[in-house]
């Protein structure tokens, strides 16, 4: 458990289910962490996830979709924790192409 104290850590998908309990986890853990979210209203993100650690996180909103963010925020972390991801069976069967983008594209450049 050791790992992870005093280590930057950057979570994709930082402010949905899975990845905000990591966040508390990794804060306990003493490491130093980095949410990237898209907040986009109608998938799994909300700050209301990380309002007990918002003064231990840095929140950084944007989409993993755009390489150059995604470039400079995984400049010297030293895990990287990718949870980021459309996660409707239904939302990808009607829009397939943003699902593509979302779960796979993005994904390469990551
Ligand atoms: N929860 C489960 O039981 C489960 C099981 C198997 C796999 N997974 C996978 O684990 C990952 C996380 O799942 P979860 O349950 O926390 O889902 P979630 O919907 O709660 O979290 C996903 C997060 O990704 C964010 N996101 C979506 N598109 C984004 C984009 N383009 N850029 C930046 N952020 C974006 C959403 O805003 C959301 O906060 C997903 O890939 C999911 O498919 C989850």
């Amino acid at each position: 458990m050791g790992t992870f104290s005093k280590r930057n850590v950057l979570i994709t998908g930082g402010l949905g289910f899975i990845g905000s309990n990591l966040a508390r986890r990794l804060v306990a853990l003493g490491a130093d962490v980095t949410l990237v979210d898209s907040l986009i209203p109608q998938y799994g993100g909300n700050l209301f996830n990380v309002h007990d650690i918002k003064d231990r996180v840095k929140v950084n909103v944007c989409d993993v979709r755009d390489p150059f963010a995604m470039a400079y925020l995984l400049k010297g972390k030293d895990f990287l924790f990718n949870l980021a991801g459309q996660t409707s069976h239904l939302d990808s069967m009607i829009d397939p192409q943003t699902d593509l983008d979302i779960n796979t594209k993005a994904q390469l450049s990551i």
